[in-house]
């Protein structure tokens, strides 16, 4: 297991981390729970992903108790939670600041933890004015309650203005954010983050590297039993990535992938993660798994990346063909001055993100 720096901070995260969305307290057991947990662990994460909203609140207590009763030290940890989803009433929800401090508490509580590593937003709050939300984070961290706090699928305009305030009232800015990521999901990550790794010095925990499981080729022939997209109906939206209209592309492509794994010695799970890891803006992958064999094949991602070669990277590219295009806005956003002073290197990599990490 390699290890990143979170963005420009110090924290370093193992480079394939482990979340709990959809498994703990909700498709797998505690044993199984604490099973993956350790498998990961053993095979050098340290960085465990949690939310409030996940299994409303379970997930949080099972991971709590496996912390609890693993013996791991503190001090090699890296633990999340998430604030947005508490519940139904109004003040159990969103980011104002008595919401982002009663679910840290809880949070805290259910993983019986004394502070979180990272904090996230889970969502920008557009009934909350930002200051409000960016103080009640800085507070968490003078208070030692959380030590770095980011967002969660907030725009490129929002983590800015979340940065400029900060700045403009010496507060803690945000360190990171947790954009989706894969190969069938780029545009925020190449393309509308990219002035924020150089000024705000934005790490990413990225999250369903494998597209929620679409990624690891056990879909192209259909929707195999004992797995998400048979076992969560109560969410409409994710049996959209496995089939129907919006999906067939997608299969296409990842079938001519899975060829290409398959020449080159590798899973297709291996090759989608190992194609996250080339780009060098993402700090940690998070990975999800609902068996113990699943935490362990990929885990072994590190041992493939070196297949991963110019040449390989644009056999993908032209299979994948979506490399996230230039908009007008992006252009206005590299300013004036970098086109005045002719920055070649800066508007290349803003016109073909991609060239900048090969
Ligand atoms: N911030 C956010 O808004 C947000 C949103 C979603 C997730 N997250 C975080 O990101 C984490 C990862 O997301 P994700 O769970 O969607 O990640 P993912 O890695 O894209 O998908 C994980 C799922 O794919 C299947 N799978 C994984 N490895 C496999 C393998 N080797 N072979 C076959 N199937 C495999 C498993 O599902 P089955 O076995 O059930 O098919 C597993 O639960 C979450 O746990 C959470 O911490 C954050």
């Amino acid at each position: 297991m390699e290890y990143r720096r979170l963005g420009k901070a110090g924290l370093q995260v193992s480079e394939l981390s482990y979340g709990s969305w959809l498994t703990f307290g909700k498709q797998i057991d505690e044993q199984l729970a604490k099973d993956c947990m350790y498998a990961a662990y053993d095979a050098g994460v340290n960085f465990f992903d949690n939310a409030e909203a996940y299994a409303n609140g379970k997930s949080e207590e099972v991971m709590g108790k496996i912390l609890r009763d693993a013996g791991w030290s503190r001090d090699e940890l890296v633990i999340s939670s998430k604030v947005f989803w508490g519940g139904e009433k109004p003040n159990q929800k969103g980011l104002s600041r008595k919401h982002v401090f009663d679910a840290c508490h809880a949070a805290l509580k259910r993983m019986h933890l004394d502070y979180l590593d990272l904090y996230f937003c889970h969502r920008p709050d557009l009934d909350t004015p930002v200051e409000e939300t960016v103080r009640a984070m800085h507070d968490l961290i003078q208070q030692g309650k959380v030590l770095y706090w980011g967002t969660s699928e907030w725009s490129a305009q929002e983590i800015m203005e979340a940065y400029s305030v900060a700045r403009q009232y010496q507060l803690t800015p945000p360190t990171m954010e947790q954009p989706q990521y894969n190969m069938l999901q780029r545009t925020k990550v190449e393309r509308d983050y990219y002035k924020l790794y150089e000024v705000v010095g934005l790490g990413t925990t990225v999250w369903s590297p494998l597209a929620s499981g679409l990624l690891t080729g056990k879909y192209n022939n259909g929707i195999p039993e004992d797995s998400r997209a048979s076992s969560h109906d109560d969410i409409p939206w994710l049996r959209e990535i496995f089939e129907g209209e919006k999906a067939q592309p997608k299969l296409d492509k990842v079938k001519k992938l899975t060829r290409l794994a398959d020449e080159l010695g590798m899973s297709m799970a291996n090759m989608a993660l190992a194609w996250c890891l080339t780009n060098p803006h993402v700090s940690t992958a998070i990975t999800g798994a609902s068996k113990v064999d699943q935490v362990k094949s990929n885990m072994q991602t590190s041992e493939h990346k070196s297949k991963l070669t110019t040449d390989v990277l644009d056999e993908i590219e032209k299979i994948l063909d979506n490399r996230p295009q230039c908009s007008a806005v992006l252009i206005w956003g590299l300013g004036s001055r970098d086109w005045v002073l002719g920055d070649w290197k800066k508007i290349t990599q803003y016109l073909f993100p991609v060239t900048t990490w090969i």
